[in-house]
């Protein structure tokens, strides 16, 4: 299942430059299952023609209040059913519209009749955006419930840097993914950790293992979506962070554990999803070893385990451990869980080594096995994140 299937979304897209990454933003959201109600502002015609948007999303584009829907009432046909208004790009003027409730064209009038969520992605110029005006506009939005999704900071299209940059189409579907997500952890705040750690040896080598972060980051993602405040861990990986989480980088197990105990207290939940190395090598030469002649011989430490050291604090937050294992995966799980009294352990099965792009997990509670349809990592964090919320509740 796509993550907007089922859903209807008015883009509604105004007259600014960024408009052209509007025609990307609908064809990820229409890639994504949505339903996508083109609505123009007459100056977005003048950035990019509507038979784009039409050809995109499959749909009529409207524009003109005058335009008539079904019952001559595009304003309300347009908004009724839509699951939310998306305006991106949203300009300087087009948020003061908003802010003092102006309905002079379809997609204001839209704006200003809908039932259902409105979310804008502002894009201008950063002076523009600085203006008092403009301040005093978009924080009137945030006192009436509507959502601002950036602006991001960069260069402009005028060549001047700063901020008032729209978000980049994926951002913005990301963004309104999340949006539409229940939010069952709202209020908490969950710590997590992920991806491989790195053991040096000397300055170029180590032990490391193929953990991919990928499982870490969906859940850092899905817990985010999900209404929670989300710091997460990561060895070394190269994946970007998901949008709204606070990142911490590491390397090796020890930097791991002394981040994890550094920012642990206040966290409600902790999610162990880093592949931890058990052992690190005694000495981490400061030179790169030359070669030998014959056989070497390396002498490792055991590493602090992270997660039992966690879930052993007198007052600690909710800890879920997870255990790859390549065979007997319940005994193992089960082990693992109560070894460390873990209230959940979420085991998955790794015949075919870690890294790739979906997992098929079992979760282990004090309830039994609850088995998860197998699927990509973020579908599966997802419903992990239910278990884990509904546990909580
Ligand atoms: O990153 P991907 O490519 O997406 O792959 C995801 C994954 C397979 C790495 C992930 O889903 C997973 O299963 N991670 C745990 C791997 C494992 O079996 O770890 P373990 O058995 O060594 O540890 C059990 C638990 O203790 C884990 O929660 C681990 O994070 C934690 N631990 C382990 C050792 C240690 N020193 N400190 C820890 O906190």
């Amino acid at each position: 299942m796509a993550d907007l299937d089922d859903r209807r979304i008015v883009l509604g897209v105004t007259g600014g430059v960024a408009a052209y990454k509007a025609a990307e933003l609908t064809r990820l959201l229409v890639k994504a299952g949505a339903a996508v109600d083109v609505v123009m502002t007459e100056a977005a015609g003048h950035f990019v023609a509507p038979t784009t948007f039409q050809a995109l999303s499959g749909r009529p584009v409207a524009s003109g209040l005058w335009d008539s829907g079904p019952r001559g009432m595009a304003h309300i046909d347009l908004s009724r059913g839509a699951d939310a208004v998306l305006v991106a790009p949203a300009t300087a003027d087009f948020i003061a519209k908003l802010a003092h409730g102006f309905a002079d064209d379809l997609l204001s009038t839209l704006c200003l009749a809908r039932d259902c969520p409105l979310l804008v992605a502002p894009a201008m110029n950063r002076q523009m955006w600085e203006n008092p005006a403009t301040r005093r506009n978009a924080a009137q939005l945030g006192a009436d419930g509507i959502v601002i999704l950036g602006p991001a900071s960069g260069e402009q299209a005028c060549g001047e840097v700063g901020e008032g940059r729209m978000l980049e189409a994926a951002e913005l579907c990301e963004e309104l993914v999340a949006f539409l997500q229940p939010r069952i952890l709202a209020g908490r705040r969950v710590l997590l950790t992920a991806g491989p750690t790195f053991e040096a040896l000397d300055p170029v080598r180590g032990i490391t293992n193929s953990s991919s972060g990928r499982m870490g980051f969906a859940l850092a993602r899905a817990c985010r979506e999900a209404g929670a405040v989300v710091t997460l861990v990561a060895g070394p990986v190269a994946l970007p962070t998901p949008r709204g989480v606070v990142r911490k980088d590491v390397v090796s197990a020890l930097d791991m554990r002394r981040e994890v105990m550094a920012a642990v207290d206040g966290h409600d939940i902790f999610i162990g999803v880093a592949a931890v190395a058990d052992y690190r090598p005694v000495e981490s030469r400061p030179h790169k070893i030359k070669k030998g002649s014959g056989n070497m011989t390396l002498e490792l430490a055991a590493n602090p385990d992270i997660l039992a050291e966690v879930a052993a604090r007198p007052v600690r937050p909710f800890c879920v451990g997870f255990a790859a294992e390549s065979q007997n995966l319940d005994e193992y799980a089960q082990g693992k869980r109560q070894a460390k009294r873990l209230p959940l352990v979420v085991g998955n099965l790794v015949q075919h080594g870690l890294g790739g792009e979906t997992n098929q997990v079992c979760l282990y509670d004090d309830h039994g096995v609850h088995p998860v349809p197998p699927g990509d990592k973020l579908s599966v964090a997802r419903a992990i994140v239910t278990h884990i919320a509904g546990m909580l509740s």
